[in-house]
């Protein structure tokens, strides 16, 4: 299947190959023996993969991260493809195309996507009407941003705007002020800026009978002392935790030729180019905080190996996107039992018989 849509992405564009594989996992939610052949082929189930986060109970650590589920149609399949969690979004007050197309394309030699989509979102009407059937069973999070054309003095009342609508259907959500892939979107970067967006949705919460985990879904493009702030406004308010990291708009050592970027016209590039950057983020908020915060560790995690390194460097949870178009439908299995295979055993208790003995 990942060799299919791979010759679609080259032949018809990576677009035509996401749209492909969306409309068969939409197709796979209604009937309900896919989904569970599909769980029993790709899922792996076990008690040691299980986390509990925020207040909230994963089956495994490994979450999809926002863009691919953009308006919560295909997160059913994805859960039965054995993915612990899913984000949806980012989804955005009114609907919205995003940039023209062709927008998303695959490097494979850097085992990378670029990409200047700028938020294509359906709009926050049609996500109510795919999420309010229920999620049993499968942790939904939510990406939340603001409409392109909204300008930046309004911004915190496109957020508001879809918390608001859509805190009961979900777990959690992201707030997402990290997504530049054209270097025009309004990405807030001070104090000012971020607290004006959160503020009203922590006063929103506090009226609220169910809490909702806020998190912050930030670049790997801020410089060091933006990473700081970001953690620090994390550790003085009642924000949850951090999502680290986008894509980026300054990739390194990219193999593709210069001319064949120039021909692809520019974007933000997720994958292989990202993981040592997006660990890097990673370890800094979470010794900055001291360990003291979930860390959803999330750029260029291509193996178990990423997985397990994200990890170390203090991440609670992980999420995939291009690993996953990579890889294919079985990557979330895959690092399950990768993760499996290099779980620490828990110290056994002593045997009676040693016991005795000492
Ligand atoms: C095609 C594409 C679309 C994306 N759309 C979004 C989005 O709408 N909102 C968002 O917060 N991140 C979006 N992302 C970023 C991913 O969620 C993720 O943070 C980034 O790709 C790094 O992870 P990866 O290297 O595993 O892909 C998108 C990424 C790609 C490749």
């Amino acid at each position: 299947m990942r060799k299919i849509l791979h010759i679609i992405s080259r032949l018809f564009g990576a677009e035509r190959a996401y749209s492909l594989s969306v409309g068969m996992l939409r197709l796979a939610d209604r009937i309900p023996l896919v989904k569970w052949l599909l769980h029993s082929i790709y899922a792996v189930e076990d008690k040691s993969l299980e986390r509990e986060v925020f207040g909230l109970h994963f089956r495994n650590p490994i979450g999809i991260a926002a863009g691919y589920d953009r308006n919560g149609e295909i997160y059913g399949p994805l859960s039965a493809l054995g993915f612990g969690f899913v984000e949806i979004g980012t989804v955005t007050p009114r609907p919205q195309q995003g940039n023209p197309k062709p927008r998303i394309f695959e490097l494979p030699t850097d085992k990378a996507i670029i990409n200047r989509i700028g938020l294509a979102s359906k709009g926050l009407e049609a996500v109510i009407k795919s999420v309010r059937k229920g999620h049993e069973g499968i942790i939904l999070g939510c990406n939340i941003g603001k409409n392109t054309v909204t300008p930046p003095e309004e911004a915190a009342m496109d957020y508001l705007r879809v918390f608001r609508n859509l805190y009961q259907y979900l777990d959690y959500f992201a707030v997402n002020v990290s997504y530049n892939t054209t270097h025009k979107q309004y990405v807030p970067r001070t104090r000012e800026d971020i607290m004006k967006i959160l503020e009203p949705l922590f006063d929103f919460r506090r009226g609220q009978n169910q809490y909702r985990p806020i998190l912050l879904k930030i670049s790997p493009d801020l410089t060091n002392e933006e990473i700081d702030l970001m953690t620090d406004i994390m550790v003085d308010t009642p924000l949850d935790g951090i999502i680290a990291t986008n894509a980026t708009t300054h990739p390194e050592g990219l193999k593709t030729s210069k001319e064949e970027l120039r021909k692809r016209g520019g974007g933000a590039v997720s994958g292989a180019p990202l993981t040592e950057r997006a660990i890097e983020v990673v370890r800094r908020v979470h010794e900055r905080c001291n360990g003291t915060y979930p860390i959803i560790g999330v750029g260029g995690l291509m193996t178990g190996d990423d997985v397990k390194r994200m990890m170390e460097a203090g991440a609670t949870l992980v999420q995939v996107y291009t690993g996953f178009v990579y890889n294919g439908v079985g990557f979330a299995g895959d690092l399950c039992k990768s993760l499996l295979a290099t779980e620490t055993p828990e110290p056994t208790e002593p045997t009676e018989t040693a016991d005795n003995q000492q």
